[in-house]
């Protein structure tokens, strides 16, 4: 093997805050490194140094022995780097062959060839086993195709070096399997790949050799073969993290919500739903088992007053719900971790104190007159209390919640929703993006919340952690409930086996 990139004592600095601190590592051709790190340790900042968005504060880039400075993305780009981001970039309104093109220098202008162009994409395609639509919307595209999509776009432009940050986050199981065939096909042309990723069975899977960050310092490169994901956890977070079992309940009682024959079609891309009918009893936690894709979406709607049944209806703590408005749920104390933080769950250029109470101005403890004059000293030191409970990493509680880590700004809102007090929780795969401890530290609030008596729903990708966590279990595929599990010692293949509708 032979060096492609070799980064020398990088740091960069935000104020007086280091992000990255004398980081050097070396990436080889041919070669899958891995970053790992805790929430906030520093991954998506060197990468985003490496792609141009940001000037290291110090230290070099080599690349191929010769020193460069990446002072753009576009310069990046002519330099054979490629990035997939933690948060997509495409451009919702185009077709997949316009985002591929943008910004491609020849095919802008008024001589577009765009036969050739055309063809010259298919070939990667079909190269890689892609299987993909260039004329179809993003919008009409699964989030694995819109991931396929970012790849081929940084393949067509030369990328030799492939940045993917947390790309297995919101693919399935088969998605990532996938997507690892392709990673070994482009390794094994000799590109060079550097992965982020949380999930440390997939970390031990992929990766030549791995590189572990901690408070922006790069602690050790290990090659694989030498480590186990209990040596990488202590090495990402300076102590060991003991196993955990939680115990399940099964609950009687009347519901706290109940859905009655509920169906809705409106949206004809996803699955609607089909004549549901399910219930969430206090204390308990309600598994959502289901390939992404199969009404989860709605479904967490629905609970949480977006969209209104077609047919059916819903009983709310007893009562039959009339109108369906997200704020008149929320009043009634059903709280909401969305499945999409940066659209729906956070105002990003409003500051982490404001976020945390978003939903709680009105309440006497942070304002007068009901929300008219704001207690900004109550509420920043509700804020400070939440950011050291959470564990979330910041500087300061008046900083942009946009500045935050991925996996940090999700922390945010389930500081939000879980410490609301809510009679109900609907919660969208709430581990998403964070790390080992803060995994376990968000699974242990969900349970504290469900001892408390809370009844909560949880929505997961992650079959492991419905197994893990729920007392029972709904499996959902096509928009219809195809059966009712309890969560104490769940048939495991049975369940999976009707995730695909069998
Ligand atoms: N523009 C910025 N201004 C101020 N601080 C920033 C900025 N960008 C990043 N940071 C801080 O730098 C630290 C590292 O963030 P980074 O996004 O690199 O973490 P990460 O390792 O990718 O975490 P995650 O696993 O959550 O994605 C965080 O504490 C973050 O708040
Ligand atoms: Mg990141």
């Amino acid at each position: 093997m032979s060096e492609l990139l070799r980064i020398e004592n990088i740091s960069k600095r935000f104020g007086d805050f280091y992000a990255n601190r004398n980081i050097s590592l070396t990436v080889e051709r041919g070669e899958i490194h891995t970053l790992l790190g805790e929430n906030g340790a520093g991954k998506s900042t060197l990468m985003n140094i490496l792609i141009g968005l940001y000037q290291p504060t110090d230290g070099r880039i080599f690349l191929n022995g010769r020193e460069v400075r990446i002072e753009s993305p576009s310069q990046a780009v002519s330099n054979g780097i490629g990035m997939v981001h933690q948060h997509f970039m495409l451009v919702d309104a185009m077709t997949v062959f316009e985002n591929i093109i943008l910004g491609d220098r020849r095919a802008s202008g008024i001589f577009v060839d765009r036969d050739a162009r055309r063809k010259e994409i298919l070939e990667i395609a079909d190269r890689y086993g892609f299987n993909v639509d260039l004329d179809k919307q993003i919008t009409e595209i699964s989030v694995g195709e819109q991931q396929r999509v970012e790849i081929l776009k940084a393949l067509y432009r030369g990328a030799e070096l492939l940045i993917l940050d947390e790309p297995t986050a919101a693919l399935t199981d088969i998605e990532v399997q996938g997507l690892f065939e392709v990673m070994h096909k482009l390794v094994g042309e000799g590109k060079s790949i550097i992965f982020i990723s949380h999930k440390m069975r997939e970390v031990l899977e992929i990766s030549d050799r791995i590189t572990i960050l901690r408070a922006g310092e790069a602690v050790a490169t290990v090659e694989k073969n030498e480590v186990d994901g209990k040596k990488l956890a202590a090495l990402m977070i300076g102590r060991e993290l003991a196993d955990s079992v939680y115990e399940k309940h099964e609950k009687e009682g009347s519901p706290l919500v109940a859905l009655n024959h509920v169906s809705y079609h409106k949206e004809s891309k996803h699955n609607g739903l089909n004549g549901v009918t399910l219930s969430i009893r206090p204390g308990e936690i309600v598994g959502i088992a289901g390939v992404d894709g199969n009404g989860q979406t709605q479904l967490a709607q629905l609970m949480t007053g977006v969209i209104a049944p077609e047919e059916g209806d819903v009983d709310l703590k007893g009562a039959k719900v009339g109108t369906f408005d997200p704020l008149a749920f929320i009043q009634n104390g059903v709280a909401h971790v969305p499945e999409d933080r940066n659209l729906q769950g956070l105002v990003s250029d409003m500051s982490i104190a404001d976020n945390i109470v978003l939903k709680s101005t009105e309440k006497p403890k942070f304002s007068y007159g009901k929300g008219l004059f704001l207690k900004k000293g109550s509420i920043s030191d509700y804020a400070k209390k939440m950011v050291d409970h959470y564990d979330i990493r910041c500087q300061s509680v008046d900083q942009d919640v946009r500045s935050l880590s991925g996996g940090n700004q999700q922390k945010v809102i389930l500081a939000r929703e879980l410490e609301s007090e809510p009679d109900v929780l609907i919660v969208a795969h709430p581990t998403r993006g964070l790390d080992i401890g803060a995994t376990r530290f968000v699974r242990d609030q969900m349970i504290a919340a469900r001892d408390r008596g809370v009844g909560i729903l949880l929505i997961s990708a992650d079959f492991d952690e419905i197994l893990e966590m729920s007392d029972r279990i709904y499996v959902i595929f096509e928009g219809q409930i195809m059966g009712e599990y309890s969560g104490i010692n769940p048939p495991i293949d049975e369940i999976s086996l009707a995730m695909t509708g069998k």
